[in-house]
């Protein structure tokens, strides 16, 4: 990272949907380009639900869903200098008891103390989400619902959708029903993220 302009630091704070978040860019994942997205999971989920956060960095798709819906929200990242961060945010929100922040590895911390809780799981990590899909479905309640995320390369924009589904059910070995597939942003020349939710059937 390189200082262009302003004062020499990496922290600030940040607004989103009438919540408020320090974050560090130097020290810890943070995108505005993910707000819509945060708010399209936010308004899916339901109250009463549980939600596991498998990569939730400083907390944002947590505390927005929390501050919105009547939720408990798991918000898990390896990133110690994140959920630091997500602690100090869930106070600044005043979500302390709804949203929990856990530090270490999302796989492990489900084994432990999460299996079988998560009414719906997020896995924002789109590198990695086929290496955790495992983990993922561990994660879900029966009938639970997955945020499953991951990078696709296409010449057609609107193709997108259907070739991100394609993939998650060629890597998914359980029975699930696709509700839907479609971009988050792009990430670079014919480069999109792409989110797919899934019910476990
Ligand atoms: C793309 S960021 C998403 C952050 C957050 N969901 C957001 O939108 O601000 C991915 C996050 O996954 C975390 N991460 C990477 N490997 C992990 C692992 N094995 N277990 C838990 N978190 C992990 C990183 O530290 C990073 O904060």
């Amino acid at each position: 990272m390189e200082l262009l302009a302003g004062e020499d630091k990496t922290e600030t704070e940040y607004k989103e949907h009438g919540c408020r978040f320090k974050v560090d860019v130097e020290k810890a994942f943070f995108s505005p380009r993910l707000s819509t997205e945060r708010d399209r999971i936010a308004n899916l989920i339901k109250d009463g639900e549980t939600v596991i956060n498998m990569f939730g960095g400083v907390g944002m798709f947590s505390i927005i869903a929390a501050k919105k819906k009547k939720c408990v929200v798991y918000n898990i990242d390896i990133n110690p200098s994140a959920t630091k961060l997500c602690e100090q945010n869930i106070k600044l929100n005043k979500l302390v008891g709804k949203v929990e922040s856990l530090t270490g590895d999302a796989a492990k911390i489900i084994e432990g103390q999460l299996s079988g809780k998560g009414d719906r799981v997020l896995m924002l990590l789109p590198e990695k989400s086929d290496e955790f899909l495992d983990a993922a479905i561990k994660a879900a309640k029966k009938n639970g619902i997955i945020h499953y995320y991951c990078h696709i390369h296409s010449d057609k924009k609107n193709e997108v959708g259907r070739i991100a589904k394609e993939h998650f059910l060629d890597v998914m070995k359980i029975k699930t029903e696709v509700l839907g597939s479609k971009i988050v942003r792009p990430v670079g020349p014919r480069f999109y993220q792409a989110v797919v939710d899934a019910k476990l059937l």
